[in-house]
């Protein structure tokens, strides 16, 4: 048996290093178990978006809206914390989002958008191709309308996950790396550690922020955790400037652009298991919705193509809170959204376990909700 720890938490991703660095401010001694190393997996695989607006495929209203609200509403806050503690700069950046249709069927799909932000009473404007075209002037002659929403951020995730492995390092977080976890230990109906290939780890609470991995964590809480991955493929294009500001969104692609030049295409959604592989057929689509919205963008070199794997849910929801039966607090699923999920989720896990109290309530999100 290995030193115990007040929590033991499964993943060193962005959920869980999060968590990991608010219960250690707080004074809890905690271990952080990694298959891999911190942010190695859906982490830095994405693209940063911090776009509850652009990204309200299930609408504006509800808890999980009012989860990704809270959670962008903390994120200012949240980077600064992290750049301040560790003195590692975090580019944030405040470019909002052009939603933009080039057919009827996207423009359909654009105003049922529109109609959410306005009946969750967010900021977004109606825009003409005309005013579109003075917003981003290398978008293509095909794009007939737009919608922009000025409160959608983007982070650099990359870097974002770097300072906070530091952050909660410094906070005195134990990191054990490169270590699967390959059984639970359990007392009575608790979770009290788990068992790696060098021995076992004890902890008061287990938490298992395993992204797409959750669900292998402990076969007997699986109906529980039902993740399952979906592959995201990417790419990086670079120009010497940048031919849009904006973060776009379109019904095919979206583009993230960096002042330095580079702009990030992204992604597929597959469902096709653990396979990180990047495909002739995904890049492929990538570039031909990318260069159909942007035709300036067809003699930037390609930098960089990647897949991650993104933890799905069935219902497209994230899973937080307590598994019934063998107790053990989950906080994985997030699905689209972990990079921008991940200072609410902090926040409520960390609360549940310091005082058992949430200030928000996690019911709509339980890990019971699947198997009732
Ligand atoms: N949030 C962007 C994506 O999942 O591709």
């Amino acid at each position: 048996m290995k030193e115990s720890s007040d929590v033991v938490i499964i993943g060193a991703g962005i959920i869980g290093c999060a968590i990991a660095h608010r219960l250690a401010q707080q004074g809890l001694t905690v271990t952080i178990i990694d298959r891999g190393y911190p942010g190695g997996e859906a982490s830095s695989a994405a693209a940063g978006m911090l776009a509850p607006q652009a990204e309200a495929t299930h609408g504006l209203k509800g808890p999980f809206a009012e989860l990704c609200l809270a959670s962008h509403r903390l994120y200012p806050e949240f980077v600064a914390e992290i750049v301040e503690q560790t003195g590692i700069e975090i580019a944030y950046r405040k470019p909002g989002t052009l939603y933009v249709a080039t057919d009827y069927v996207e423009a359909e799909a654009l105003a049922g958008l529109l109609e959410r932000q306005r009946a969750a009473g967010l900021p977004a404007e109606e825009l003409t191709a005309d005013e579109v075209r003075k917003f981003e002037p290398a978008l293509a002659e095909t794009v007939q309308v737009g919608v922009y929403l000025p409160e959608d951020h983007h982070v650099d995730n990359r870097r974002l996950i770097e300072a906070l492995a530091v952050a909660a390092a410094q906070q005195g977080v134990r990191f054990i790396t490169h270590t699967p976890v390959i059984d639970l230990m359990v007392e009575g109906d608790r979770a009290i550690g788990v068992r790696t290939p060098g021995g076992m780890i004890a902890g008061g609470i287990v938490v298992n922020a395993a992204g797409s991995w959750a669900g292998l964590v402990a076969p007997q809480l699986q109906k529980h955790i039902p993740v399952r991955p979906i592959r995201g493929q990417m790419l990086c294009l670079k120009q010497s400037t940048p031919s849009i500001r904006h973060l776009v969104y379109s019904g095919h692609c979206y583009l993230v652009p960096w002042p330095d030049g580079r702009t990030l295409v992204g992604a597929t959604m597959e469902n096709v298991g653990y396979d990180k592989r990047v495909t002739a057929q995904g890049i492929g689509h990538l570039l031909q919705a990318a260069l159909a919205l942007v035709p300036s963008l067809a003699g930037a070199t390609i930098t960089e193509m990647w897949a991650g794997l993104r933890p799905g849910t069935p219902d497209d929801r994230p899973i937080l809170g307590r598994t019934p039966a063998v107790e053990m607090i989950v906080a994985t699923g997030h699905f689209r959204n972990g990079i921008l999920l991940a200072p609410i989720t902090a926040k409520l896990i960390s609360e549940l376990i310091t005082s058992g109290q949430p200030s928000l309530p996690l019911e709509p999100f339980a890990p019971t909700r699947f198997a009732e």
